[in-house]
């Protein structure tokens, strides 16, 4: 009777531990949930973003070497990249958004990522819970000097992760320093659950923890209440869906071409501004082909979700068409890569037009482009493996 009794005592005591313990502590551990994934790849920085289960303070150990492939016994080559804005230290926060500075063009770093929770967060009182760490992964930083390197596209995903799956898995990597997705990776934007689940966890698995994702803006993703939130997941430094950028030969131009109806339509409630938004890009856009980066690369690729057509019965196009097919036909570019159509279309140059080639890549299709100084040799291929066309691009000044 008297070992019941002890052994009752024993359960309740337990009990009670248990229950201080999760009051304590909390239910959940401390966990990466999402990520990390790569963007804004630079010559001398690159972005790292990551999300936890728990409010924590967040830094990247980073470093180059094989040594680092031992983390945590490294020794002292490691550095550490924090995120502070006006002199504090993002904290207390499950979005973990980190650039590091000052790395050098063309090397190949490890990294970590740590996240410390902050149980307690009060003026002259900050109580830390436990750590985590992550794996070490590798990333390359950019280099105008490289004379090859390959990328890939896809477009239109529309938050069908498992398509998206099928095609990131049959990818060749090999050589691949970053991937484009052309817009339209989901249908709208009502919360952050959409893109972790419609593409962005799919492609952390994949690469986007090693290869930089490179965003270019849709009209899909411009509908919705959290579509105002999209840079929260895709930042990047100069706080703009458009901007340029050098890798090896290539001179990258990303705009982020709009909604597809007319501002004053119904559909968009007076709560959107595109056209004076198209013309903003326009006059940066005159303003980026006159740079020395623009002037200097062998190939000019331009990205453009929707396809900039004056003939074309869509209203957004045919305003591409009129504002940004003038100054690119002036810049004389090389490519210009677009989606939005889910359908395969290769538009050659055609006199009083486009001056350059137009490629919209479909749905469940992947473009792989190996760029060297020769050519831009491309190959675009289905989900099932089939190649549906390839093309070829031969720089001008040669
Ligand atoms: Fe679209």
């Amino acid at each position: 009777m008297k070992q019941k009794k002890q052994i009752f005592i024993s359960i309740v005591f337990i009990g009670i531990l248990l229950i201080c313990h999760n009051l304590v502590i909390g239910q959940d551990s401390l966990d990466i949930t999402h990520g990390p994934y790569l963007l804004e790849p630079g010559e001398n920085s690159i972005t790292v973003v990551w999300f936890t289960s728990k409010k924590c303070v967040s830094w990247v150990e980073y470093g180059t070497g094989e040594n680092l492939q031992s983390f945590p016994t490294y020794g002292s080559v490691v550095q550490t990249a924090v995120s502070s804005r006006h002199g504090l230290i993002d904290a207390y926060t499950n979005a973990h958004k980190i650039r590091i500075d000052g790395l050098e063009s063309g090397q190949k770093y490890r990294y970590r990522l740590f996240s410390k929770e902050i149980v307690q967060f009060k003026p002259y009182e900050v109580t830390f819970g436990g750590s985590i760490a992550s794996g070490v992964y590798q990333f390359e930083t950019l280099d105008t000097k490289k004379a090859a390197f390959s990328f890939g596209v896809v477009t239109d995903i529309h938050g069908s992760s498992a398509r998206l799956d099928t095609l990131l898995q049959t990818f060749s990597w090999n050589g691949i320093d970053m991937m484009f997705y052309a817009g339209d990776c989901l249908d709208w934007f009502e919360d952050e659950k959409q893109i972790f689940e419609g593409f962005l966890d799919v492609s952390v698995d994949r690469f986007a923890k090693e290869i930089p994702l490179i965003y270019v803006r849709g009209n899909h993703e411009t509908r919705g209440n959290f579509a105002r939130n999209l840079m929260d997941y895709f930042p990047h430094s100069s706080g703009r869906f458009y901007y340029s950028f050098d890798h090896g030969p290539v001179h990258f131009i990303i705009l982020d071409s709009g909604e597809d109806k007319p501002d004053s339509h119904a559909v968009y409630a007076g709560l959107v501004d595109f056209d004076r938004y198209r013309d903003e890009q326009a006059a940066w856009l005159k303003e980026d082909i006159q740079s020395e980066s623009f002037k200097k690369a062998l190939y000019k690729v331009v990205f453009s979700h929707m396809p900039p057509d004056e003939d074309s019965r869509g209203y957004g196009e045919q305003y591409l068409g009129k504002v940004w097919t003038p100054i690119l036909n002036e810049a004389d570019i090389d490519l210009l890569l677009c989606g939005h159509k889910h359908r395969f279309s290769r538009i050659e140059p055609i006199e009083g037009k486009n001056k350059y080639p137009i490629l919209i890549l479909g749905r469940d299709m992947i473009i792989k482009a190996d760029v060297s100084q020769e050519r831009i040799s491309g190959v675009i291929t289905r989900s099932n493996g089939d190649v549906l066309d390839r093309f070829s691009i031969l720089p001008k000044n040669k």
